[in-house]
């Protein structure tokens, strides 16, 4: 799908046109991009029907008296308590419904007030995103015949003038490429682990090298040597090999290096301490590193002058004759011993491995690790947030001032040294869990924070938005959400 801008009146005759109109202003729309007969045949529809141009209220209506024979009215609320992410939310709207209804041109239309309250660039940040997330689908596996597929071949938005246009045209590129990246991770996220397995993300990753990423991947042997001792341990129950995959972007003159970390496991199934509950769910358990792979996809593309490290660490945590079971003790490559108290607290043990080497081979302005980690994430804050910690209170206000930028909702949780005291070990330095369940977030967080020594770090468990993601006219329903991706390119492509 081609998404462009234009300005003026709408000229060439689209399958649709969508309007966004708030609430206040039904009754008397400022729509200088139609021409006088769009403008009427509206006005007489707003009139004749009950659209109030409430929050997600839409209206779909056919008609020979308008440039399009679609007309779409998308409602953004009260304008007092707009926010951008509303009209984020009324652009997934409107192209599925002109999609799935057949169009395969549409234009998109703001009143001008819009852009005078947000600025052209945010308008375009909102109504890219929304169309680019709202025509997502994942059904390949639905093998729906040809001719019954909808897809849109155009998007046109629309500005009043050259002015506005242009400015659009300065961010659109970066906010294509990051909205496609977050519809790439929501694709790996949302397939099962047969497919998307630890080899499928090292090859995706080593495609990167040909867009200049630096990929290198550890195998089992290589980790061995290296004495990656807690990722192994979780890979032992599978037949799947475990890969330390690091794709590397060093551009001449950059002068800051960050990295990411993501969580890969392809199927958490508990191991020894096996899922009773939801574990079909297990397949997102590599959100996070799908967001750190989509993201370095979106980094080799936007190109920006600093170095970004993508690290993942992907294994399988299942059952067999050789599985790491509860009570086992692992050195890790920070020296660190650790003794198992519950195989189904995997995660940190593989991300306690990768995070030690990162922060041992690289020299970093700041690191940040996104993870499925805790379902104590997803109880704490329902679907509605990320929690996020950290060691240190300036990287992680630049964090989730991408996160704010980025439209992506991170809520800040405590590490107090308590939590560090509980994850102590009887017998080894550190155990993988604490003697209950309180405060489970928390208590992951410290123990990873044994593994980064002073290099300032993030740690975002992504498990509360990352699968299923919350539906909405951007999401469909059970599927990965891309959480992440957003945040991260925000935070290495965006202002600051
Ligand atoms: N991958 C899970 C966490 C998870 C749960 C993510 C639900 C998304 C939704 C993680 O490996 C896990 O199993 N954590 C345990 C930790 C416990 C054994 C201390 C959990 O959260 O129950
Ligand atoms: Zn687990
Ligand atoms: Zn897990």
């Amino acid at each position: 799908m081609k998404l462009s801008t234009a300005f003026g009146t709408v000229a060439a005759v689209p399958d649709a046109v969508a309007v966004f109109l708030f609430e206040d202003e039904v009754r008397s729309p400022r729509l200088p991009s139609l021409n006088r007969a769009t403008v009427s045949e509206i006005g007489k529809l707003i009139a004749a029907s009950k659209f109030a141009g409430k929050k997600e209220e839409v209206l779909r209506h056919y008609t020979d008296r308008a440039i399009s024979p679609m007309l779409i009215l998308v409602g953004l609320g009260a304008r007092k308590e707009f926010q951008w992410k509303t009209l984020r939310l009324a652009a997934g709207a409107a192209i599925r419904m002109g999609r799935d209804h057949g169009a395969k041109s549409m234009a998109l239309v703001s009143e001008d007030k819009l852009a005078d309250d947000l600025g052209a660039e945010d308008v375009t940040h909102a109504l890219a995103e929304g169309v680019i997330l709202g025509n997502w689908r994942f059904d390949e596996y639905r093998k729906i015949a040809p001719k019954d597929v909808k897809e849109l071949n155009s998007v046109t938005i629309y500005f009043v003038n050259e002015t506005r246009k242009k400015a659009a045209d300065r961010v659109i590129k970066r906010h294509i490429e990051i909205a496609r990246c977050t519809n790439l991770a929501r694709h790996w996220g949302s397939q099962p682990a047969n497919v998307v397995n630890t080899e499928f993300l090292a090859r995706e990753a080593r495609k990167l090298s040909a867009k200049g990423l630096k990929v290198t991947v550890l195998e089992r042997a290589q980790m061995q040597k290296l004495g990656m001792n807690l990722l192994l341990a979780v890979s032992k129950g599978s037949a799947m090999p475990p890969k330390l995959i690091i794709m590397d972007w060093n551009p001449r003159g950059a002068k800051k290096t960050y990295a990411f970390v993501g969580k890969g496991l392809v199927f958490d199934s508990g191991g020894l301490n096996i899922k009773v509950a939801s574990m079909e769910e297990m397949k997102s358990d590599m959100c996070g590193a799908a967001a750190v792979l989509a993201a370095m996809n979106g980094v080799a593309e936007l190109k920006p002058n600093v170095r970004v490290i993508g690290v993942i660490g992907t294994v399988e945590n299942a059952i067999g004759p050789d599985a790491y079971r509860p009570s086992d003790i692992y050195t890790g490559y920070n020296g660190k011993t650790v003794e198992i108290g519950n195989t189904d607290a995997e995660g940190r043990l593989v991300l306690a491995d990768a995070l030690a080497y990162t922060v041992d081979k690289y020299k970093l302005d700041g690191l940040v690790d996104l993870a499925t980690l805790t379902g104590a994430a997803v109880v704490a804050l329902g679907h509605f947030a990320d929690a996020i910690f950290s060691n240190d209170e300036h990287w992680r206000q630049t964090v989730m001032a991408a996160g704010e930028r980025a439209g992506e909702r991170q809520w800040h949780m405590p590490l107090f040294d308590e939590y560090g005291e509980e994850m102590k070990g009887e017998v080894a330095q550190l155990r993988n869990v604490p003697g209950h369940r309180w405060g489970g977030s928390c208590t992951a967080a410290a123990f990873l924070k044994e593994f980064v020594g002073t290099t300032p770090w993030v740690h975002i468990d992504i498990a509360p938005t990352a699968f299923p993601g919350v539906v909405s006219s951007i999401q469909p329903k059970a599927t990965a959400s891309g959480s992440g991706v957003r945040t991260i390119l925000e935070l290495v492509t965006g202002k600051d």
